[in-house]
């Protein structure tokens, strides 16, 4: 037994605290979700989550990932599902990973070939996240976006898996099963970090869309004001 679990949930405290002070999170948070921005996040995640459980299952044998090798977990499909609801049947034609996003996959591919081990972090900082916070993010977007029924939440819902509360406790059992040396833990603590980071840059891009479309508008009103009180 190691003390893995314990050792990513407080070596990411203060990279948690940050993430959730993103403009663009807090927002969300705050029940504020422009819909354009949202598709273009679903988008993002399943370029993201398309790679991590590509090389989940490439290193599915390896010794350390085969513990947390949980199928269940998984979000592509869910997220394809999303996509159609928001940009129709031609949606995959229609999304290509952001400037962040191609940085992130990179680097899970790197090191899905490269250092196998540390796609432990990378799992551990989406899933834990969406097992943690899924159920109240699905509330916020149904609210905020007037979505009705099940349509673009499929992401929030893990069909699979009963109670996400259980599941997380034996997703932590399982971290702390892998065979891995103090050395390694560092490691993998220091790459849980980089993934909160690379999130953080996914979400400051939308921000800044978000602000430039508010910053449009707010221009275009003044300009169509200016002319008004022009005319007059
Ligand atoms: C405002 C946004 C967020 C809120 C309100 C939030 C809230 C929470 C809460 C309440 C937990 C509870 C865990 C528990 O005690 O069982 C949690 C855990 C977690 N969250 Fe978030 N979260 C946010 C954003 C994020 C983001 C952006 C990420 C990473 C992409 C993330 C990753 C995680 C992880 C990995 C855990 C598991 C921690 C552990 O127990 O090891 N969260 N979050």
């Amino acid at each position: 037994m190691n003390n893995l679990a314990k050792e990513l949930r407080e070596g990411t405290t203060k990279s948690h605290s940050m993430a959730e002070n993103v403009t663009f999170v807090k927002s969300f948070l705050s029940g504020v979700i422009d819909k354009k921005a949202y598709r273009k996040l679903v988008a993002n995640l399943y370029f993201v989550y398309s790679a991590i459980e590509e090389e989940m299952y490439n290193n599915r044998s390896n010794p350390m990932i085969n513990h947390i090798f949980f199928t269940e977990l998984n979000r592509k499909e869910s997220l394809e599902k999303d996509l159609e609801f928001y940009y129709g049947p031609t949606w995959k034609e229609e999304i290509e990973p952001s400037p962040a996003t191609n940085v992130y996959i990179g680097r899970i591919h790197t090191i899905g070939k490269n250092q196998p081990e540390l796609l432990i972090a990378h799992a551990y900082t989406r899933y834990l996240g969406d097992l943690s916070g899924g159920q109240i993010l699905k509330k916020i977007a149904q609210n905020a976006m007037n979505l009705q029924g099940e349509a673009g939440i499929a992401f929030y819902n893990f069909e699979l898996i009963e109670d996400e509360q259980v599941f997380k406790n034996r997703y932590r059992e399982a971290l702390n099963s892998i065979p891995v040396s103090e050395e390694s833990i560092k490691k993998i603590v220091a790459e849980a970090n980089i993934a909160f980071t690379l999130n953080m840059k996914i979400f400051e891009e939308l921000n800044s869309s978000f602000l430039k479309i508010m910053t449009m508008l707010s221009l275009n009103a003044i300009k169509n004001l200016r002319d008004k009180i022009l005319r007059n």
